[in-house]
């Protein structure tokens, strides 16, 4: 789109504010910017006015409880499930996605979340753990799995360089591709576009819930197809403990011809903030800490057993025919209100201590709803549950540490 077209699609939004500097950028930068304007959703922001209004557009239908695999039925069917995964992943049927476009605001740190080091004595990176975990998998049948990583607008040049610095942490690098996913825009309060510069409109990932589309206008899925993927692992960059596609997994949800397996941890107390796993309205899916009711919480089988029992720790493994039958249909998006970098009326860069807009995300739990079936898988918590959300405290660098140790990493 030129100038005028640009301005005049703008306009119909009323965020024509977006061209205010446009006089004052150089040819390079006014390109860039009627290319970014142009490219971006508008229609999202239709969304705001409903969740201004406090419109519940994300009303949920009745909730079930949904047993899971326990570890103990696990043990008793490990030969046999790692046999069918052993199979599987030889055959080259299953590749993973390592979801690594989020921001990691809570860590603070400035750059991608697994360039993070938790060595101690010696280096040991968050992408380095994940992929030594990896590894294990690689080493047991013989063949790389093949792995994508999903990076942003924003992390992709310093991922993929360290990636590269560090000779892929001895993965091959004829199995790993980056892309990014699609961003969305910010908007203030007012309902106006932010502006990260005089050039640049302020956008952000659209939530880990983007990655399967952003897979497929990057060519990659029909990439999976023709080397014959059949099922898809999509992980969390900050689990360093977690097991990526290990075998008695694989064969466990493989067996199942579940549309999707969930690895879930059975909740610490009945008020741990976790997601859980359920059923809604018969489709399998993960209601949150914050919307369970006092009934759920505390609801209990006959054995005494809770029955939202299962915490999800975004790992889940789809298949493939499933997942594109899904990308037809529309994604609900979620509105999140957060605090967004922006340049003011004045031309002063602010950072907000608050929250000052909105960000629109699309999320990975809405793609379990949209299957049919799904196979809670059961892990250990204490082998491989160690998110890195925060400095310290609860799901913490500190937390982690002790958990690798525990797991016999030296740090
Ligand atoms: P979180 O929900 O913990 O978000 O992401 P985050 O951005 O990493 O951290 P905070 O909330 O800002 O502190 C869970 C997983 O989803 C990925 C993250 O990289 C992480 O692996 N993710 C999240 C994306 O890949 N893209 C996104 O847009 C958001």
């Amino acid at each position: 789109m030129n100038y005028r077209e640009t301005y005049d699609y703008l306009k119909k939004y009323g965020q024509e504010h977006i061209l205010r500097c446009y006089e004052e950028l150089n040819d390079a930068e006014k390109e860039a910017l009627l290319l970014q304007a142009g490219s971006i959703d508008l229609s999202l922001l239709g969304l705001l006015d409903e969740y201004r209004r406090g419109a519940d557009v994300m009303a949920r239908g009745t909730f079930s409880p949904l047993g899971a695999v326990t570890v103990e039925e696990i043990a008793e069917k490990k030969e046999a499930f790692s046999e069918v995964g052993l199979k599987a992943l030889k055959d080259g049927k299953i590749a993973a996605v390592l979801l690594a476009g989020g921001q990691g605001t809570r860590l603070g740190f400035d750059h991608p979340k697994g360039m993070y080091n938790i060595g101690e004595t010696r280096d040991l990176y968050i992408f380095e753990c994940l992929i030594n975990n990896l590894m294990d998998v690689v080493r047991a049948c013989g063949t790389y799995v093949p792995l994508y990583v999903m990076t942003s607008e924003i992390n992709h040049d310093e991922t993929v360089r360290f990636f590269t610095e560090h000779d892929m942490f001895g993965y091959s690098k004829d199995h790993i591709r980056f892309f990014k996913q699609d961003m969305a825009p910010c908007v203030g309060y007012d309902g106006r576009i932010l502006m990260e510069d005089k050039g640049r409109i302020a956008v952000s990932p659209n939530g880990n819930g983007g990655w399967f589309s952003s897979m497929q206008k990057a060519g990659l899925v029909d990439d999976m197809e023709s080397r014959g993927v059949e099922y898809l692992s999509a992980f969390a960059v900050d689990n360093v403990c977690q097991r990526i596609n290990d075998p008695c997994w694989v064969g466990a949800v493989l067996s199942s011809g579940c549309d999707v397996g969930a690895k879930v941890v059975r909740k610490a107390d009945p008020n741990e903030r976790v997601g859980v796993l359920c059923l809604e309205d018969g489709h399998p899916s993960i209601c949150e800490y914050y919307e369970m009711t006092e009934e759920m919480i505390t609801l209990k089988d006959e054995k005494g057993t809770l029955l939202y029992n299962f915490g999800v720790i975004l790992n889940y493994m789809f298949r493939l025919d499933r997942l594109k039958e899904i990308a037809a249909k529309s994604m609900p998006v979620h509105i999140v209100e957060k605090k967004i970098p922006y340049l003011d009326a004045d031309g002063t860069f602010v950072k907000p201590d608050a929250p000052n807009g909105y960000k629109f995300e699309l999320l990975i739990l809405d793609m379990i709803h949209l299957m049919d079936t799904c196979l809670p898988y059961e892990i250990v918590r204490d082998h491989e549950f160690a998110p890195i959300k925060n400095p310290t405290g609860t799901d913490s660098v500190v937390s982690a540490k002790a958990l690798l140790v525990k797991n016999g990493v030296t740090l």
